[in-house]
């Protein structure tokens, strides 16, 4: 049977580092309040210098990724990008990326799930190797949030938690009976919470998406989050979906190594490890240096785990769970062959 593996991984963060000092410059906030609240110390951001769209920082991380795998861009056959910050309304991030790449024929598939966005986006590159319509898969989760965000005291909740970023995987469609690679997903999805964390604009539900006479200081240009209303659903349908998956699995939570949770928060992390009574070894966080940078924080964790020997042995073990904006929420579980 076809298992999916993972060949190669890579990231990218603009160079520019916002320090949560920083942000006082602009905004009444502080250094003790989003560390103590959130568990970020900084983020990167990309500045006017810089000129990238989130497919220009999926390239960079799809690049280093393809070298890691030892695999050119022709070696492709399918692309997925996921993200909620696209370059530009359409065409969509994926084709910009396989441009990047200069690819001029390769599928590109873009998924818009948010925070869930790698999720998302590994099982359905596994759907892709399972049913033999694709062998050779780059997926990317790419962020550039700080263009879109409201940096004044109004949007200070929102503001101080996101972070731009990407990283990538390579994903190699492999012939075995082996109980290795992409072995269970479980995936969610719950527009009724959809109001809780939204930015409006540009609209196609108006007859004209930029309404005439607002100003572009209108708050619905920002993301909106029920911050506390989104954390409780956290801390609640995580764990819920990781005895899902598990289940799937048919593994027990002591067979996980290490569990890569999305980085929006480092409370909902730790509030998670409580309610299964994890260890606090067995739970990956990287927000302090990266806050939130969705799409790309899962796979952008798994990075680091594995570049730091954290995770990547024969039979180890690993566990992904995220929620965000959708609702969307989900959890998958890998084996390193
Ligand atoms: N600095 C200082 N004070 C602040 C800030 C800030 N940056 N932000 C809010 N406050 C204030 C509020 O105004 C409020 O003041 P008040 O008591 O005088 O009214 C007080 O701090 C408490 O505000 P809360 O919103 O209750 O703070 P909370 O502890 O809930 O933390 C946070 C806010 C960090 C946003 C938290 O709710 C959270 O992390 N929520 C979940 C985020 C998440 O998981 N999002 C999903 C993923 S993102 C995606 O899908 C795109």
């Amino acid at each position: 049977m076809k298992k999916s593996i993972i060949r190669g991984s890579g990231f990218f963060v603009p160079p520019h580092i916002v320090t949560n000092e920083d942000l006082t410059q602009f905004m009444d906030t502080s250094d003790e309040w989003i560390r103590q609240r959130t568990g970020i110390h900084q983020r990167h951001w990309v500045t006017e210098e810089d000129m990238y769209g989130a497919s220009d920082l999926g390239t960079h991380a799809a690049r280093m990724a393809l070298d890691k795998a030892g695999w050119g861009p022709e070696d492709l056959d399918f692309i997925i990008f996921a993200t909620l910050s696209p370059d530009i309304m359409f065409p969509g991030g994926g084709c910009l990326l396989a441009r990047n790449l200069e690819l001029n024929a390769t599928p590109a598939l873009d998924i818009r799930q948010q925070c869930t966005g790698f999720l998302y986006g590994f099982a359905t590159a596994d759907s892709y190797i399972k049913s033999g319509l694709a062998s050779k898969i780059l997926l990317v989760g790419a962020e550039v949030h700080s263009t879109g965000l409201d940096k004044s005291t109004r949007g200070r909740d929102v503001t101080v938690i996101f972070g731009d970023g990407a990283a990538a995987l390579c994903i190699e469609a492999v012939d075995t009976d082996e109980n290795v690679g992409l072995i269970a997903s479980a995936l969610h999805a719950d527009g009724h919470f959809a109001e809780a964390l939204k930015t409006e604009l540009p609209a196609s539900n108006l007859i004209k998406r930029l309404p005439d006479g607002i100003s572009t200081d209108d708050p619905r240009y920002f993301p909106f989050m029920d911050g506390p209303g989104i954390f409780k659903k956290a801390v609640r349908m995580l764990p819920k979906v990781t005895k899902e998956a598990l289940e799937k699995a048919g593994l027990a939570l002591s067979d996980v190594d290490l569990i890569i949770p999305h980085q929006a928060n480092k409370r909902i992390n730790q509030a998670y490890g409580q309610f299964l009574k994890l260890p606090e070894d067995k739970i990956f966080h990287n927000i302090e240096k990266y806050g939130n940078t969705t799409a790309a924080s899962i796979p952008l964790a798994l990075h680091e785990a594995i570049e730091t020997g954290r995770i990547g042995k024969s039979g180890d073990v690993v566990l992904f769970t995220g929620l965000g904006a959708g609702l969307t929420w989900g959890a998958s579980i890998y084996i390193f062959p």
